[in-house]
């Protein structure tokens, strides 16, 4: 079975989208939370970006300990230098550095040619392994470059000193049967790949990521780059929570292992929420707050009848205490039934349907239906029977 690390880019590919800036206390926080997930990669900002920027990854780089810390650059020397500095305090580090190298970005934004991209990416790669031994290098916007250039530079660079090779869908375009063929060209074809880890690194615009990334793995990826909650630049990156429980629950399909300890999802997500100011969705996948919470009456019915009717995880696997049954007007009396005997009242046959005709009244008025609300119907009915 094999293992598939986790690089969590929140505090990086997450903080750099608007609304998700963090002070340096919450990228610490943050951080703690990402250690104590047993995450393999934090990274934790782009030190040439601000001094603010190299702050935070210094006192990532000397506090948190367990998982590697990584720092993002671009191939320019002063880039790396100032990653390699950042990192100093941290016992595992890895320099992250990257050049686009698709026709797009070569013509428009760097105005290379494929010869001077090529260069870059290769001195880039040399300069950060004189800094450290774990060198990534991604080629931005990777699944729109052509496939043998980005073959020739993913080669090159392996030959340079990489160690780990990313190819990014830096505008989330590609689809998950694109991703698993891609990948396993690249995994068959590119000299000396065997040799590193192959990562994935997918972005949201049509809302892929999480697919994608999966895809990537099925290619031959063993490296996911992901975020919590899914934040990140536009539509934000593949989600942390989702990728990793989709691996966790259909193992029948992936057959490979993380190492995040999923209990702590839930906590580190809300952490996220909190410090960004961005809640949660309500029908967030995993994290959001109707993830294990059931209202129709059938889906209740089921539930008390065995929770795997209608839940393929267990609330408490990623830190949520317990399923919900919320009582309302889709609820029926099996619910209702239930949520008395756990409230102590016992209802006798006779008075249920009158019990019930007063609870959908009520759901029907103000939508959800709290235990108080159902106690007074009880009590109320009980002193008048
Ligand atoms: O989306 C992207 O291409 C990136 C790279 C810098 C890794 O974030
Ligand atoms: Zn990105």
């Amino acid at each position: 079975m094999p293992d598939i690390k986790i690089f969590d880019t929140s505090l990086r590919d997450g903080e750099q989208s608007p609304g998700f800036s963090m002070t340096h206390n919450q990228k610490l926080r943050v951080a703690r939370a990402l250690a104590d997930l047993k995450v393999d990669i934090i990274e934790a900002g782009f030190p040439a970006a601000s001094p603010g920027d190299f702050a935070a990854v210094q006192a990532v780089a000397r506090e948190i300990e367990g998982p590697t810390i990584a720092a993002l650059c671009r191939t320019v020397p002063r880039d790396i230098e100032k990653a390699g500095e950042a990192l100093l305090p941290a016992k595992n580090r890895r320099i992250h550095t990257f050049i686009a190298t698709s026709p797009i970005h070569r013509r428009d934004k760097l105005g290379m040619d494929k010869a001077e991209v090529l260069k870059n990416a290769v001195a880039g790669v040399e300069l950060a392994r004189s800094f450290c031994d774990d060198v990534e290098f991604s080629a931005e916007d990777g699944i729109r470059t052509e496939r043998d250039y980005l073959a020739e530079v993913l080669a090159a660079v392996i030959e340079a000193g990489a160690t780990t090779v990313n190819i990014p869908d830096t505008v989330g375009y590609s689809t998950p049967q694109e991703m698993t063929e891609l990948f396993r060209w690249l995994s068959e074809t590119v000299p000396g790949i065997g040799g590193v880890t192959i990562s994935t690194h997918c972005h949201n615009d049509l809302g892929l990521a999480v697919a994608n990334s999966l895809a990537a793995v099925e290619g031959g990826a063993r490296q996911i780059e992901c975020t919590l909650n899914g934040v990140g630049e536009r539509a934000g990156n593949c989600a942390l929570e989702e990728v990793v429980m989709a691996l966790r629950t259909r193992s029948d399909r992936y057959a490979c292992r993380t190492n995040i300890d999923t209990r702590k999802l839930h906590m580190a997500s809300h952490l996220l929420a909190a410090v960004t100011g961005n809640f949660v969705p309500r029908n967030k996948a995993i994290v959001g707050e109707n993830a294990f919470a059931h209202e129709s009456g059938i889906h209740q019915h089921g539930m008390l009848a065995s929770r795997e009717t209608y839940e393929i995880m267990k609330p408490e696997d990623v830190g949520v205490l317990s399923s919900q049954l919320i009582l309302g007007k889709h609820s029926g009396k099996h619910a209702v039934i239930d949520r008395a005997r756990a409230m102590g009242y016992e209802l006798a046959a006779g008075e249920i349907d009158g019990i019930m005709a007063q609870f959908k009244e009520l759901a029907d008025a103000k939508k959800r239906v709290y235990d108080a609300d159902l106690e007074a119907i009880i009590t109320g009915n009980q002193a008048g029977g």
